[in-house]
């Protein structure tokens, strides 16, 4: 093989092989391969030259055609291996999951400020030997009035704003103006002595305000035993008063008067602008109350009492609108 031959095919070799390094995808290098050792590459081109040349020359350049080609398929082996690892590199990392799992803080609500004042409520009486009743919120008039000493032409019926059911005989049938009709159903049901706290939604024709609410609730309190009298009523009231608000607020009584105690009081407490909040009612159980539920009044005595619970709540929660409290905004009730 003659000098200029030998240099020309290191240079193709060479041209190939820089060609190949070059060569950024499987098809790219598929198309360098052929345009060099293809059927009508320019190294199987070469071979087609060897038939003019000498015998004797024609076997040392078929040799060296023959070991430039193999070099050039060896790169081309070795770069098909790195594209390959590459291609499936890639194609892994598009077919990727991302599976794992992202746990956010759990979101939990909690009880609505009333009921966390009914529980509280609940447990500062029960603490002091009370049991917790109930009754229907639907009443018929004998429970809401007329066991309670408020007969049908008593003038005490229409401060109650009742809410009537259409059900019977007009005015028969209400949803209870407050839970002192539970008393009554507890003295049918119970022997005394009796100590009860008796929470639960109680309903008027009031129009809603800031101080009042059509639905609102109250906890009855009553209590009958034997020598029972107003200073237990006041020792009571005030003993709660602290446990819930703490000992710095003040309770007072001022007389009033409702049909089924006798003495009656309303009962206010202190609040931090040094006014006067009244919060319900109370007194000595009436006896005629005690005989319309089978309770012998000389042999028994006690002291009832009825409180709204969303009064109490805004003063604890020192609310200005009692009707924050069913405006349902998550971001005021979430505060408490
Ligand atoms: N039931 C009365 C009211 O709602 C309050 C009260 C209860 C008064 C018990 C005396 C005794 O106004």
């Amino acid at each position: 093989m003659r000098q200029n031959e030998a240099m020309e095919l290191d240079a193709l070799v060479e041209r190939a092989s820089t060609e190949i390094a070059a060569a950024t995808d499987l098809e790219s290098l598929a198309e360098v391969e052929r345009s060099f050792v293809g059927k009508k590459g320019e190294l199987v081109g070469l071979k087609k030259t060897l038939g003019q040349l000498e015998p004797e020359e024609r076997k040392a350049a078929g040799q060296a055609l023959n070991e430039a080609m193999s070099s050039v398929a060896a790169v081309v082996v070795d770069r098909r291996a790195v594209l390959a690892t590459a291609a499936e590199a890639e194609q892994l990392a598009s077919e990727r999951l991302d599976l794992t799992e992202v746990i956010e803080e759990v979101k939990r609500g909690h009880l609505h400020l009333v009921t966390q004042a009914r529980d509280r409520l609940e447990d500062v009486f029960v603490g002091m030997g009370f049991t917790v009743a109930e009754g229907p919120e639907v009443e018929s008039a004998w429970y809401n009035f007329e066991a309670l000493n408020i007969p049908e032409w008593h003038p005490a019926r229409g401060s109650f704003d009742t809410i009537f059911v259409d059900l019977g005989e007009p005015e028969t049938t209400m949803l209870r103006s407050h839970t002192s009709p539970v008393q009554v159903r507890t003295m049918e049901n119970q022997e005394p002595p009796i100590y009860i706290v008796a929470p639960g939604r109680t309903f008027r024709t009031d129009t809603a305000d800031a101080t009042h609410l059509p639905a609102f609730n109250q906890i009855e309190g009553l209590v009958i035993d034997k020598g029972i009298g107003l200073g237990d009523l006041a020792g009571t009231i005030e003993s709660f008063v602290g446990a819930f608000f703490g000992h710095e607020v003040k309770t007072r009584l001022r007389p009033s008067y409702f049909p089924f105690t006798e003495p009656s009081a309303e009962f206010d407490i202190s609040t931090p602008s040094g006014d006067w909040l009244e919060l319900g009612g109370c007194g000595v159980v009436q006896p005629k109350v005690l005989e319309n539920c089978g309770i012998d009044p000389e042999i028994w005595q006690g002291f009832a009492f009825g409180f709204g619970i969303d009064r109490l709540a805004v003063m604890r929660y020192q609310l200005d609108d009692i009707r924050e409290l069913v405006n349902n905004d998550v971001r005021f009730l979430r505060q408490f």
